[in-house]
């Protein structure tokens, strides 16, 4: 089965687990997200699903909305929102996520926070046993401040270097750049988040801690529920 093939399962089988007439959704961003979005819109044109009308994470999530006639609504306009559904690019036993190679993750964590729940959807090549085993973080970062967020998420400990995109800097939708930040020693990714959230000029990394409660994760063997497990009492 393509990669492709798995990721429209992932994205079909969240929407038919989760999603329901009248909810108010999260739209994440990214290849798998998309595939979720298509699930999305062939269960609203067929009937299956009735006044759904999710927020776009993204310029591109809102146009595909667009081809595809999901409506979309504003944070303002649909107040707490059921449930996001968004990809991901690594996923730890505990469902902490690495987010942000498709660089939306500064909006994907705004829409995750206002949503009850957040479902993740991908692919069984993004479980990973510990943050940071593949993906770099992605670090969005104002341009005024890019010298200096650089030279102190080194002193750090990250190796930051600027994403560039068709030979540019990558610029995100809200006009900013992307530092995928590598390290050696990922063992605590709660202190590492707090960290780089120090640091001046920095407005979003990829880590996606405590958010995610399940995750529908595609394999060659079929589709995976996984659930947040439960803190030990
Ligand atoms: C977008 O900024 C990201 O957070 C994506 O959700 C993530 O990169 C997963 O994308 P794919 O589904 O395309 O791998």
């Amino acid at each position: 089965m393509s990669l492709e093939a798995l990721k429209a399962e992932a994205g079909t089988a969240a929407v038919d687990r989760f999603v329901r007439s009248g909810m108010r959704l999260g739209l994440g961003t990214g290849s798998t997200a998309e595939k979720m979005l298509d699930a999305l819109a062939e269960r609203l044109a067929s009937g299956a699903l009735a006044d759904v009308a999710g927020v776009p994470t993204s310029a591109a999530t809102a146009a595909r909305c667009g081809e595809l006639g999901i409506p979309v609504l504003t944070l303002e306009e649909a107040g707490e929102l059921d449930l996001a559904i968004d990809g991901a690019d690594e996923i730890d036993p505990q469902l902490d996520l690495i987010k942000g190679l498709g660089g939306a993750h500064l909006r994907e964590k705004v829409v995750a926070a206002a949503a009850r729940q957040m479902v993740v959807v991908a692919d069984e090549s993004k479980v990973v046993s510990r943050l940071g085993e593949r993906a770099p973080l992605p670090v969005e970062v104002i341009p005024f401040a890019l010298p200096v967020a650089e030279r102190l998420l080194r002193g750090l400990g990250w190796e930051p270097e600027l994403r560039i995109d068709g030979g540019r800097p990558f610029q995100t939708d809200e006009g900013n750049r992307i530092l995928h930040c590598r390290r050696e020693e990922w063992v605590d990714p709660q202190a590492l988040a707090a960290d780089v959230s120090q640091v001046p000029g920095v407005v979003a990394h990829g880590f996606f801690l405590g958010f995610a409660s399940a995750a529908a994760v595609a394999t060659r063997e079929g589709v995976r529920m996984l659930e947040r497990p439960t803190a030990a009492p």
